[in-house]
């Protein structure tokens, strides 16, 4: 890499431009002319590998990362045997960081097949500090160590490792920035997720997000809408708008705008045909976005509303802000005005202090509202959180057991809930080639199930209608109907 690197001496620092994205972009084409040494020296093109632990910001965090190193020169590969690996991690429950930790170690292994092989460690675990001095201390072959706050920053940072051969560790505490206008990959070439917001200002006492992902902050809905616009350019039908806390979307913007109305411009959109959005906190649900789900022609008739528990008590110690009464009368609000609507929800098991009635009461919440389906988590203790100090943590086998009785309950009102569309008709985005059966195809309707049927796979991306023939619990078994 000789010629490359001596080159590099010879820039002067005046020449970087200071403002973003444009600071980017010039890392981007130093890059560009080291990549192509590379090849020249290698007889290939390198590869690279991003792995997302975490939940759908995350996912499109990991996009963006695709996107620099796509511009760069890097050919993605699907496996970590590549010449640059990203794990772009999550930490919202303990068993996320443990999967993260047991892969480090076989990163090390590869690279020592491979010493030109990067390696990098980003997102929500980075933010915490004893993360990061593990990493330091006990994974030393790891280069680049970057958090939430500034991903937008990977290119600058992967020429700063180059240059300098040592570990590259740049962890923001926050940020009021968002950097707009980088490039991005996205996964499918018919739906694509958009950022409307980062961060979340609620701090339920549990959760450990908005320590790691700072304070909410709203895009503007002109970069939004010229997001959805280009990307509706590009072939995209199906967009879902992501974070943690659409219902406050625009509070904090100069010109505050609701979320309602974020949602009405994003409907005027052409060639969008699905709207899709998440996650909704049940204290934030406004009437006004009711309605404008209602009378909408895209926005897609699921809606996922989080409950965490059934338990009004359970609820205030999570700092909820809402009662159970208050989650059944909203839902009963919001199945009055979309009887077809899919309702899906969150539940924490194992709160501390939870008991055999707060328990039943979520029970009870779940019989009553009759979701379509529910992730169900075992509370997790993150360090840092209001809940982490409260003492009476719950024993772990009488979690286990409701745990169980809960994953019974859900299972019997959701088969009853899917079972409603049997023997109807239904319009069906055609997603992926059905791997299970030969020649059949997997598309999602418009309330977020699955129906697999035979089909041609030149149908990905495109709406066709389908009988829904048999269901299957939680999905269906259909055919095509012209
Ligand atoms: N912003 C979203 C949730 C993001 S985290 C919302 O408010 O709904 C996704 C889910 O993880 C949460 O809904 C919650 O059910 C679960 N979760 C968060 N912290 C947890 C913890 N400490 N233990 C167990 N589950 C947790
Ligand atoms: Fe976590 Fe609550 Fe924010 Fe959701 S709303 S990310 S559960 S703090
Ligand atoms: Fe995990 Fe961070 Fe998402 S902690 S759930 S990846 S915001």
């Amino acid at each position: 890499m000789g010629n490359w690197l001596e080159h590099v001496k010879t820039m002067k620092t005046e020449q970087i431009p200071v403002t973003e994205p444009e600071r980017q972009y010039y890392y981007m084409d130093v890059l560009k002319s080291w990549m192509e040494e590379q090849v020249r020296e290698k007889g290939r093109k390198l590869t690279y590998h991003v792995q997302t632990f975490g939940c759908q910001m995350n996912a499109k965090d990991s996009e963006k990362l695709a996107g620099i190193l796509e511009t760069i020169g890097y050919v993605e590969t699907d496996t970590e045997k590549a010449d640059f690996v990203i794990y772009n991690t999550c930490t919202v429950r303990e068993n996320a960081n443990t999967r993260v930790y047991g892969r480090i170690g076989y990163l090390g292994t590869l690279k020592r097949k491979n010493p030109d092989m990067k390696i990098a460690m980003c997102g929500c675990m980075m933010q915490e500090a004893h993360v990061v001095e593990k990493i330091k201390k006990s994974y030393r072959f790891v280069d680049i160590v970057f958090g939430t706050h500034n991903i937008f920053k990977l290119a600058e940072l992967l020429f700063e490792d180059i240059v300098k051969n040592k570990m590259v560790v740049d962890i923001w505490d926050g940020t009021d920035q968002i950097v707009e206008d980088l490039p991005s990959e996205h996964k499918y070439v018919f739906k694509a997720g958009v950022n409307i917001m980062y961060g979340c200002n609620n701090f339920c006492s549990y959760c450990i997000v908005p320590y790691v992902r700072g304070r909410e902050r709203s895009r503007k809905p002109e970069d939004i809408i010229a997001e959805v616009k280009k990307l509706a350019a590009e072939g995209i039908v199906e967009i879902m708008l992501l974070g943690q806390n659409v219902n406050s979307y625009g509070k904090t913007l100069a010109q505050p705008m609701t979320f309602a109305e974020l949602l009405r411009e994003v409907e005027k959109v052409d060639g969008i045909r699905r709207i899709r959005f998440m996650t909704s906190h049940p204290k934030d649900l406004s009437d006004e976005l009711i309605e404008v789900m209602r009378t909408s022609k895209k926005i897609c008739t699921h809606l996922h509303l989080p409950m965490q528990s059934g338990s009004t008590r359970i609820l205030k110690e999570m700092n909820r802000k809402y009662t159970k009464e208050d989650y059944l009368t909203l839902v009963d609000k919001i199945k009055a005005a979309m009887p077809e609507i899919s309702l899906t929800t969150d539940i924490i098991v194992g709160f501390p202090g939870e008991t055999k009635e707060d328990f039943m009461e979520t029970v009870d919440v779940v019989r009553k509202v009759g979701f379509d389906s529910a992730y169900t988590f075992i509370y997790s203790k993150r360090s840092g959180t209001v809940a982490a100090k409260m003492e009476n943590q719950v024993p772990e086998e009488q979690v286990k057991e409701w745990f169980d009785i809960l994953l019974n309950e859900i299972k019997v009102v959701s088969e009853a809930q899917a079972n409603r569309y049997e023997g109807t008709t239904m319009e069906v985005l055609v997603e992926e080639v059905n791997t299970q059966g030969e020649g059949m195809l997997t598309g999602r309707l418009s309330n977020n199930l699955l129906v697999h049927f035979p089909g041609d796979s030149a149908l990905i991306g495109t709406f066709v209608n389908v009988y829904l023939r048999e269901c299957k619990g939680f999905y269906y078994i259909g055919e095509i109907v012209q």
